[in-house]
């Protein structure tokens, strides 16, 4: 029996993070120069009669029963054999290859999650729709994440950019103008629920300062997507970095994530910030296209120990 196979992009929030998780609006696009490739083969003559995870990129390679309980790809995988209504999974081999790193803001769980929901669906001979594997992919992100926007799974579901408020349908948008973006990584690894818990815990202590942060990303949410649909990149990468200072003002920025930023900045960058949970991971450059690999190098330059370039295709384009 040949392999099934299923890719998902990466993504990178644009503009709104952590304020998603507040209800305000936000804008992912998704990332396809990292992704995750997930390949299930049936073994039914395996030795000990086994279903093997081999997930170089995480170190994995265990019997699907040696996983704890609550670990994300056991819970993906009975998820899918619930919503199914299979009580097991027959002997197979689930391989999980990624590019993109973890705990760096790229969407690493996300991509894959839905992958590999995306591949057991259709090794099970029900390929789910991305409705289903959104809802599947949001459930494991609850266990990665603790309390998600759902902004990560949706964006790497439909692999389109998105304008996104939690719990309402969410609006796809095509930029006037192509968008490009140089992701630079830190190197350092930041974890996105740690982030998030630390921006609840100030929340707690001073709702006031913390509501009046939301509301004004909320805010240049709202003028980020005016930008991008008109093309107007100028106020597009000034809404960027303003958020940015925001985030610091919220204290999920770190100093070598700021020294990219500004660095970016004084190399002509129209805008920068970090990108997503932060505290390290990565950040973005809105840059005109034809700057796109003199900034990636300079960041390099700088200490960043990854580049990638992203270009978002502009409408009909
Ligand atoms: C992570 O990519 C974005 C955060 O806002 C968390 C979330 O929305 O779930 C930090």
């Amino acid at each position: 029996m040949p392999a099934i196979s299923c890719s998902a992009p990466g993504k990178v929030i644009l503009c709104g993070e952590h304020a998603v998780v507040y209800q305000k609006p936000a804008i992912a696009v998704p990332v396809f120069e990292g992704s995750t490739k997930c390949s299930i083969v049936a073994k039914p003559t395996a030795p000990h009669d086994e279903t093997i995870i081999i997930a170089p990129n995480i170190a994995l390679k265990c019997y699907l029963s040696c996983l704890v309980e609550k670990h994300p790809i056991r819970v993906a995988i009975n998820l899918v054999l619930k919503k199914l209504q299979l009580d097991h999974l027959p002997v197979c081999e689930i391989r999980i290859n990624s590019t993109l790193p973890t705990a760096a803001g790229l969407g690493s769980s996300a991509s894959t999650s839905v992958a590999l929901i995306r591949a057991l669906s259709t090794f099970l001979g029900s390929s789910f729709a991305d409705e289903e594997v959104n809802q599947v992919a949001f459930e494991v992100e609850k266990i990665h994440h603790g309390t998600p926007s759902g902004i990560d799974n949706t964006v790497i579901t439909y692999a389109k950019s998105l304008f996104y408020i939690k719990d309402q349908p969410c609006e796809f948008i095509l930029p006037g103008k192509q968008v490009t973006l140089v992701i630079a990584d830190t190197g350092i690894k930041s974890s996105t629920s740690k982030a998030v818990s630390e921006v609840l815990l100030g929340y707690q202590e001073n709702q006031d300062r913390f509501e009046a942060l939301f509301n004004q990303i909320g805010d240049l949410v709202v003028s980020a997507k005016k930008s991008f649909i008109n093309g107007d990149q100028i106020s597009l990468g000034k809404t960027l970095t303003e958020n940015h200072m925001l985030l610091q003002k919220m204290g999920v920025s770190c100093d070598k994530l700021d020294v990219l930023v500004d660095f970016a900045l004084s190399q002509g960058a129209l805008g920068a910030k970090l990108s997503g949970g932060g505290q390290g991971g990565n950040m973005i450059a809105l840059v005109k296209s034809d700057e796109a690999d003199i900034m990636a190098s300079a960041l390099l330059s700088k200490g960043a120990v990854n580049t990638l370039i992203t270009h978002i295709p502009a409408k009909g384009q």
